[in-house]
C-alpha cells in the first residue's frame, strides 16, 4: 500500500479505537496490537513527515516542545460565573430571571462546576486546531499541543452537521488517581508533593515539553458548544450534540424545571460528588433555552443567564496548638501543625500540612492562633488562613528552627528549593530510618516481616545504621532482643523479638536477594530516582559497575534524564557511605547486573556505545533500540567522540551523518547490522 493510503487508513483506525477504550469503554483491540498500530504510524510519519495528518494520533504521545506560548485573542471572550453560596440568592436570581424574560417559559440546566482550568478548543473542517487558556478572559496562550495529549479530546470531529468551524469550551481536570499517583511519584523520590489538582492541573498545561503532560494523564470536561455556524436551540442540545461528536461530556448534567429542583439538585451532590473521579467545588446553573439567555444578556464579567452554587469549603476553625517538623529520609524537613481536635468533612483532624518555611512566614502564625482548616478531596488537610481578631495578646510567632529537631545539625536550603534540610545524612534518625523503611518497601526490595518498630528498634539498638545492616542480621543477634520503639505519645514501649518474627524477618531478608537490579537501583534512595528512572537506567548501563562510571554528560544523553538527576546520580556514587553500603551490599550478594546482560554477555555489540538514526525496514523505532540492547550495546541519543557504532536506517539527518564521518565513527546499514547480530 502506498505510505500515503496507509497513514491515513492506521490515522482513522488508531482514532477509532481511542474513542471506542476512552469515551465508549470499550477495547476492540489488545493493547499490544494498539501500540504496533501507532508504532507503525509513528515510523512512516517520521519517514514522510509531510504526509502526517493533523488529526494524527501520534501526537497524543507528545513530544514536541514549546519554547513560549503564542498570545491569542477569543472570538467571543470567556466570561466567569457570578457566585453564590446561598439558597435564597438562588431564589432572587430566580425572580430575576422571571421578570427579564416576561412571560417566557424557561428550565434551568444544572452542571457540576469542576474544579480545573477552563479551555477554548477550535475546530475547523472537523480538525482539532487551537486550543487556549482562558487567560484574562479576553486572551489567553495557545497550548494546543499539549491539549492534544487529552485522550478523550477528539482530534477529529466526524458526524452528521458537523459545521466548517466551531468551538468548544470546558474545563480541563487532573484526575484524583491521577493526582495521588504523581505525588506518591513525587514523595519516592524525595521531593515535595504538589499541594492541590487545579493547580497541577495548570501548570502541567504550561509545560513546554508535552510529552510530560501526555504523561500525566489530564481530562476534560466540555460544557459548552459556540461558534457562527452552531444552530442549537438550548444548552442541553449543545451537550447532546458534543456527546453525539464523541466529545465526553460529564451525565451528572439534569434539567429542572424549577428552583426547588434545582436546590434538589444541590443536595443530591452536596456529598455525592466526593465519589467523583475529580474535585468539584459548586453547581452551574444555566438558563437552558438560547433565546431566553439572549433576552437575559450579559454584564462585562458573567451572563445573566448563569450562576454557581458553591458548596462551601470544607474548613473548620480551630486553635494551633504548635508546630513539629518532621524530618524525611531525604533530610527534607515539613513543618505540620498540631490542632486542637475538629471535624471536618466526618473525620477528626488533629493535624495539618504547613508544607515549609515560606507557607508559615505568609501565614504569619503564632502559638495559640486560632486557625481556617481546610481539607479537599483526599488531600492532607491545610492550614489556609489565621483569624487574626481571635490571636491571643502576647501570643509568641513561630520561629522556623535553624537547627534539625532529631539530631541538632545546622539546617541547610538548597539553591531553588523552599524547604530546609537537615544535612546530618548519616547520624540523623529518622533519615537513617526513612532510608531503610524505603528500602524494604513494598516496591524496592519488598521485605515486609520488617515494619517501622522492629526497624527503629533494631537502630536503637544499634544493630542498623544503614540498609547494608540488614544482611548482617543473623539468628542469635535478634532473638529475644528487647526493642525499644516511641509511641505517637513522645512515650515508648518495649517489645520482645520471639522465634516465629525472627525467622520471618532473615527470611524476607534472604528473599530480597533476588530481587532484579532495578529494584536494587531504586530502594537504595538515590534523590530523584523514582521506580521509572531506575528501570531507564539499570537497562542502559546494564551493571552497576557501568553506572557508577558514567559522568553526568553521559547520563544526560540518556532521553528522559535531565540534570538534576544526571547530577544526584553522579554525586551519589561520590559519597564515601554510599560507596561503604554498595561494597557490603555486594557482598551479600545483591543483583547489581541487568538480567538482559547476564544472558547476553557475550553479544556481538558488547560494551559499545551505539546511535540509532532514521528509520528501518524490518526493525520498528522501539524494535532496533531493543535489538542493540539485546546484543549487549549501550545506546546513545547522540554522536560523539565515545560514539562506537552508528547504524544508519533510512533518512537519517544529513547533520548526523557529517558528524559521524569527520569524527571517523564506523556507519553501518541495516542489512550490514543483521548479518552483524546474527553472527554471518
Ligand atoms: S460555564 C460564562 N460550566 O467555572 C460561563 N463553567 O466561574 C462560564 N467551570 O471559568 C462557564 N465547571 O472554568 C461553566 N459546568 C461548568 C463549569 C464551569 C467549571 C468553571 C470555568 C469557568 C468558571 C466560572
Amino acid at each position: 500500500m502506498e505510505p500515503k493510503n496507509r497513514i491515513e487508513e492506521l490515522t482513522d483506525k488508531i482514532n477509532h479505537y481511542n474513542t471506542q477504550y476512552y469515551i465508549n469503554d470499550i477495547s476492540e483491540i489488545t493493547d499490544f496490537e494498539f501500540d504496533q498500530l501507532l508504532e507503525e504510524l509513528i515510523a512512516l510519519e517520521e519517514k514522510h513527515p509531510e504526509l502526517k495528518k493533523p488529526e494524527s494520533p501520534s501526537q497524543r504521545v507528545g513530544g514536541g516542545i514549546t519554547k513560549k506560548f503564542q498570545v491569542v485573542e477569543h472570538a467571543t471572550p470567556m466570561l466567569s460565573l457570578g457566585n453564590t453560596y446561598s439558597k435564597d440568592e438562588l431564589i432572587e436570581f430566580d425572580n430575576r430571571v422571571r421578570k427579564e424574560i416576561e412571560g417566557h417559559s424557561y428550565t434551568y440546566l444544572c452542571e457540576l462546576k469542576f474544579d480545573g482550568v477552563a479551555i477554548s478548543i477550535k475546530y475547523e473542517n472537523g480538525i482539532l486546531n487551537k486550543a487556549v487558556t482562558r487567560g484574562d478572559g479576553t486572551k489567553g496562550d495557545l497550548i494546543t499541543n499539549n491539549v492534544k495529549t487529552i485522550k478523550t479530546i477528539p482530534l477529529k470531529v466526524e458526524g452528521k452537521n458537523v459545521p466548517k468551524k466551531f468551538e468548544v469550551r470546558g474545563e480541563i481536570y487532573f484526575p484524583l488517581k491521577e493526582f495521588e499517583k504523581l505525588n506518591a511519584e513525587r514523595e519516592d523520590i524525595g521531593e515535595a508533593p504538589f499541594a492541590n489538582p487545579r493547580n497541577t492541573a495548570s501548570g502541567t498545561l504550561k509545560m513546554q515539553d508535552s510529552s510530560i503532560v501526555a504523561s500525566r494523564n489530564l481530562d476534560c470536561n466540555p460544557y459548552f458548544l459556540l461558534g457562527e455556524e452552531i444552530s442549537i436551540e438550548s444548552q442541553l442540545q449543545g451537550l447532546e450534540t458534543l456527546i453525539s461528536w464523541g466529545f465526553k461530556v460529564n451525565p451528572s448534567y439534569k434539567i429542572c424545571s424549577s428552583i426547588d429542583q434545582v436546590i434538589e439538585f444541590i443536595e443530591t451532590w452536596r456529598t455525592k460528588r466526593f465519589d467523583l473521579p475529580m474535585e468539584t467545588d459548586g453547581i452551574v446553573i444555566k438558563v437552558n433555552e438560547i433565546k431566553n439567555q439572549t433576552l437575559l444578556g450579559a454584564t462585562a464579567k458573567s451572563p445573566r443567564w448563569a450562576i454557581a452554587y458553591k458548596y462551601p469549603s470544607e474548613s473548620q476553625n480551630t486553635i494551633l496548638k504548635d508546630v513539629q517538623y518532621q524530618v524525611g529520609r531525604t533530610g527534607a524537613i515539613t513543618p505540620v501543625a498540631n490542632l486542637v481536635p475538629t471535624t471536618i468533612a466526618g473525620t477528626i483532624v488533629k493535624r495539618a500540612s504547613l508544607h515549609n518555611a515560606n507557607e508559615i512566614k505568609r501565614l504569619d502564625l503564632h502559638i495559640g492562633d486560632t486557625v481556617l482548616v481546610e481539607k479537599g478531596g483526599e488531600i492532607i488537610p491545610k492550614v489556609t488562613e489565621v483569624v487574626l481578631e481571635k490571636r491571643p495578646k502576647n501570643a509568641s510567632p513561630i520561629v522556623y528552627p535553624k537547627n534539625c529537631p532529631a539530631c541538632g545539625s545546622g539546617l541547610v536550603i538548597n539553591e531553588g528549593e523552599a524547604n530546609h534540610y537537615c544535612p546530618n545524612w548519616a547520624g540523623c534518625l529518622p533519615q537513617v530510618k526513612g532510608r531503610i523503611e524505603h528500602f524494604v518497601s513494598k516496591n524496592a526490595m519488598d521485605i515486609d516481616s520488617l515494619g517501622s518498630e522492629t526497624i527503629e528498634g533494631l537502630i536503637n539498638k544499634g544493630l542498623l545504621s544503614d540498609m547494608a545492616d540488614l544482611y548482617a542480621l543473623d539468628h542469635d543477634r535478634l532473638i529475644n532482643l528487647e526493642l525499644e520503639v516511641s509511641t505517637d505519645k513522645d512515650q515508648s514501649v518495649k517489645r520482645r523479638l520471639l522465634e516465629k518474627s525472627v525467622q520471618n524477618i532473615l527470611k524476607g531478608i534472604e528473599e530480597s536477594k533476588s530481587r532484579p537490579f532495578e529494584k536494587v537501583l531504586f530502594a537504595l534512595g538515590i534523590r530523584f530516582v523514582g521506580q521509572t528512572t531506575a528501570e531507564v537506567l539499570a537497562s542502559h548501563f546494564i551493571t552497576l559497575e557501568n553506572l557508577m562510571k558514567a559522568n553526568p554528560e553521559e547520563l544526560e544523553e540518556i532521553h528522559t534524564i535531565g540534570k538534576r538527576i544526571a547530577e544526584s546520580v553522579h554525586g551519589y556514587f561520590l559519597e564515601e557511605q554510599n560507596l561503604s553500603i554498595i561494597e557490603r551490599l555486594r557482598k551479600a550478594e545483591l543483583n547489581f547486573e541487568s538480567e538482559v546482560r547476564i544472558s547476553d554477555r557475550e553479544g556481538p555489540l558488547f560494551g559499545k556505545k551505539v546511535v540509532v538514526s532514521g528509520v528501518f525496514n524490518n526493525f520498528s523505532r522501539e524494535g532496533i533500540k531493543d535489538s542493540v540492547r539485546e546484543n549487549g550495546g549501550k545506546l546513545v541519543s547522540s554522536i560523539s567522540s565515545k560514539t562506537d557504532l552508528v547504524i544508519a536506517g533510512e533518512n537519517m539527518g544529513p547533520a548526523k551523518k557529517e558528524k559521524a564521518e569527520k569524527l571517523g565513527i564506523k556507519m553501518i546499514g541495516e542489512s550490514e547490522y543483521q548479518k552483524m547480530i546474527e553472527g554471518i
